[in-house]
């Protein structure tokens, strides 16, 4: 039975390495996610046989459970919430590998030696870790705690201080097993850092963190697989810790910020002061449904520019809806994809797939960039950051140095959004006062509506 197991177990784990790799493109994305459902049926399966399970009552109704938990979140929780859900997921996973360690330590006949301790000590660290920090992610992004950073003089010296206490409790249990106090005292500990650790943080840069905690999960779920002797958790959790390390890392470089300045920056502490001057002040062009209606009945190409206001507007079948009207009257329109426009990686992507906009017009911005110049309608929707020319222009900006899409270089630029507010990085946009530049002011799904009624008359 023992190596049908482990046949098994290998089956899932390439299965496990094809979900991944599918996930690399938006076209095999659906296929990815269901080689790694396929996967993850075939580990339980594998682990169910198990000749150490002596009774299934337990197993059974924990599957009910959590299967019922699991597919009320997929029902009810809108796309917009996927980094909360996503939060929450890394939650579960990592209170579950750091329970498990709690009860491989406590175990009657457990033999502890100093190996087996030193994976108990690192799946109950980071575990507690990634389970209070997940929560809190969860809550700053549901928007239970405030998404402000909440930050007081000297915290990252206490939070780095109580870090290294934590990890010497660690080293001293590997060559002290028995010490049961101090095991408890360690996990209570890593709990509170989950706390500490998140406190600081602003809600916008919560995706970034997630994505942090989902490695954190990956790891303690590879140590629990080293405690169990279980080699689907160690591959799993391995493919999760360094998935969820580069992603991190992808999104870090993609905003041209550090991880240091994500993690310790308390960065996205916006204020009513850093708003832009009101559209009556600014010499602005603020234009009409009817009068953007008119530039695109003229427009041979339109790049349609995504951002974090399209999500909220929830304008991506009305977007759909503008380019089919558009396309019919022979104007080419492609999408121009941001690599952190929004809140989450591929946030565009999935809300414009779900407007079944075809994958082929989403161009990544280093391919579309290029056209911009020749474009004759750049039309951004609730995008700001990602559009911003300050990121090459102004060396004391914050977002100087991170990579943009070069909206400004097209013929004309149409912004939908409803005031002159910054967006996340709290700083003024130049974009919105450019001559070529029309402001279109309001919510971006009812503007979109209003253009292409404009356009049927
Ligand atoms: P932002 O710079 O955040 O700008 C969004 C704009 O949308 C705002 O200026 C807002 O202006 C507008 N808006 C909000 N609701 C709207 C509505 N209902 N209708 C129309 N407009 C609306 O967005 P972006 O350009 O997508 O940039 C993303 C930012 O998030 C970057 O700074 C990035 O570094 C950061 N970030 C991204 C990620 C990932 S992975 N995507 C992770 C962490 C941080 P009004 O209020 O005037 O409408």
């Amino acid at each position: 039975m023992d190596s049908y197991i482990a046949m098994v177990y290998l089956l899932s784990g390439a299965l496990f390495i094809l979900g991944l790799k599918g996930l690399s493109h938006p076209d095999k994305a659906r296929r990815g996610i269901l080689y790694a459902e396929i996967g993850m049926l075939l580990a339980v399966a594998g682990t169910l046989l198990h000749k150490d399970i002596v009774r299934y009552e337990w197993i059974v109704t924990a599957l009910f459970v959590g299967s019922a938990i699991g597919a009320a979140m997929a029902i009810y929780m809108p796309m917009t919430a996927m980094p909360q859900r996503i939060a929450l997921s890394h939650a579960g996973g990592a209170l579950a590998a750091a329970l498990v360690g709690v009860a491989e330590y406590f175990l009657p006949n457990g033999h502890i030696n100093s190996t087996v301790m030193a994976a108990l000590a690192f799946e109950v660290l980071f575990g507690g870790i990634t389970f209070t920090g997940s929560l809190m992610a969860f809550g700053k992004l549901q928007e239970i705690i405030s998404g402000v950073p909440i930050t007081y003089k000297g915290q990252n010296a206490v939070n780095i201080s109580l870090f290294v206490l934590a990890s010497a409790i660690g080293i001293y249990l590997v060559v002290n097993p028995a010490n049961a106090v101090l095991f408890v005292i360690l996990f209570i500990l890593s709990m509170v850092l989950g706390v500490l650790f998140i406190m600081p943080i602003g809600g916008a840069d919560m995706p970034t963190v997630i994505s942090l905690l989902n490695s954190y999960a990956g790891l303690a779920g590879a140590a629990t697989g080293f405690v169990l002797e279980n080699n689907v958790l160690i591959i799993a959790g391995a493919l999760d810790g360094t998935s969820g390390f580069l992603l991190s890392v992808i999104m870090c470089k993609a905003m041209n910020r550090s991880f240091t300045n994500v993690l310790f920056g308390a960065f996205g502490q916006v204020t009513a002061t850093a708003a832009a001057p009101s559209a009556e002040k600014a010499n602005i062009w603020s234009g009409t449904p009817q009068e953007a209606a008119d530039a695109f009945r003229n427009a041979k190409s339109v790049i349609v520019v995504p951002g974090y206001g399209m999500a909220v507007a929830q304008a991506q079948h009305a977007v759909r809806d503008l380019a089919t009207l558009l396309e019919k009257n022979g104007t080419s329109v492609k999408y121009a994809i941001h690599p952190v426009a929004g809140r989450m990686p591929g946030h565009m992507n999935v809300l414009l797939a779900e407007a079944n906009v075809p994958y082929d017009q989403l161009i990544d911005m280093d391919d579309i960039n290029p056209e911009f110049e020749q474009t004759d309608v750049s039309l951004v929707i609730g995008a700001n950051d990602v559009v911003n020319p300050a990121a090459k222009t102004d060396p004391a900006s914050p977002i100087y140095g991170m990579p943009i899409l070069d909206v400004d270089k097209s013929k004309m630029v149409m912004v939908l959004k409803r005031s002159m507010n910054p967006g996340f990085a709290g700083i003024d946009n130049a974009l919105f006062i450019q001559p070529n530049t029309m402001m279109v002011f309001g919510d971006a799904k009812g503007t979109l509506i209003k253009i292409s009624d404009a356009l049927k008359a």
